[in-house]
């Protein structure tokens, strides 16, 4: 980084995420090179950069992900409301409730359509009675652009849904545990441009309410559902700031080289 202070919203009295000085490691090879940024409520934040440059690795310490990945070290420090998330008191399941996640390609669980909602729920007790949880499957699958596609077959397979369906599917069963961060993994690099529209559109409906992180290598997609971008190249965070000054007026080189496609 080229600012002395660290990129995020001066503005924001308190980030709902900070992240300072994180470096990531596989082995000896470093993946993540001293990263700070601080993501916010408001705005949907969007992780750019080639393939390789570090964006799955930085957004997986944002739950503790890499924890899962035996030969990844992460160091730095990172919070969430102020509060350390890799502290020994730390419970992960639960910080992973906290701040779910969603993946490139959609991966319901082999079971029905209510139970992929109901699953979270149930194992972190949300509901007390069946009425309760009918209640968390409906308003998790309207949320998630789903109910009115779905309402009349909730005991079928999630896997027998097409894939776009099942992208918001596996959306919907993230906020069913009320996270407060949503991550999503190029959530719509497996879908097509009718499914990835109904993707972003959805993104643009959950803003504010959970703070939501996405990466993409789709600049088009970034500029269109983000309001901050952060731009990594080789495990660098090269830039960040206001999604539109990224794309017409960036500061860095390496991030005019990116966006006029001089490297992929
Ligand atoms: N599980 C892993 N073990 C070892 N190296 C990894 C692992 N995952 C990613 N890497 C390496 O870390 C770097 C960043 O990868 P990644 O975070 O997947 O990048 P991106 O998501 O931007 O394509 C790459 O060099 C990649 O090969
Ligand atoms: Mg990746």
């Amino acid at each position: 980084m080229t600012t002395d202070t660290v990129p995020g919203d001066a503005a924001v009295a308190q980030h709902k995420m900070t992240t300072r000085n994180v470096n990531v490691y596989y082995g000896a090879k470093q993946a993540i090179k001293d990263v700070s940024i601080d993501i916010d409520m408001d705005n949907v934040t969007a992780f750019i950069g080639p393939s390789g440059c570090g964006k799955s690795t930085f957004l997986r310490t944002l739950n503790r992900m890499n924890d899962t990945v035996a030969s990844a070290r992460v160091t730095g420090e990172i919070t969430l409301d102020g509060e350390d998330i890799y502290a020994s008191s730390m419970d992960v399941v639960q910080l992973r409730a906290r701040v779910g996640m969603v993946f490139q390609k959609p991966n319901p669980f082999p079971k029905s359509i209510y139970d992929n909602i109901a699953y979270g729920p149930r194992i972190h007790g949300l509901a007390t009675s069946k009425a309760d949880l009918d209640v968390i499957v409906e308003s998790s699958l309207r949320r998630a652009g789903l109910w009115d596609e779905v309402k009349d077959r909730l005991r079928d397979s999630g896997t027998a849904l097409s894939g776009g369906q099942q992208q918001r599917l596996c959306i919907g069963r993230a906020i069913a545990v009320e996270p407060e961060v949503i991550l999503m993994d190029e959530p719509c690099s497996a879908l097509d441009p009718i499914a990835t529209a109904k993707i972003e559109e959805l993104i643009h409906a959950l803003r504010g309410r959970y703070a939501i992180v996405i990466v993409t290598h789709n600049m088009q997609q970034a500029a269109r559902v983000s309001q901050r971008t952060a731009f990594f190249h080789l495990g660098d965070l090269v830039e960040y700031g206001v999604t539109t000054d990224i794309f017409t007026n960036p500061r860095e080189e390496r991030t005019k080289d990116y966006i006029t496609g001089r490297y992929g």
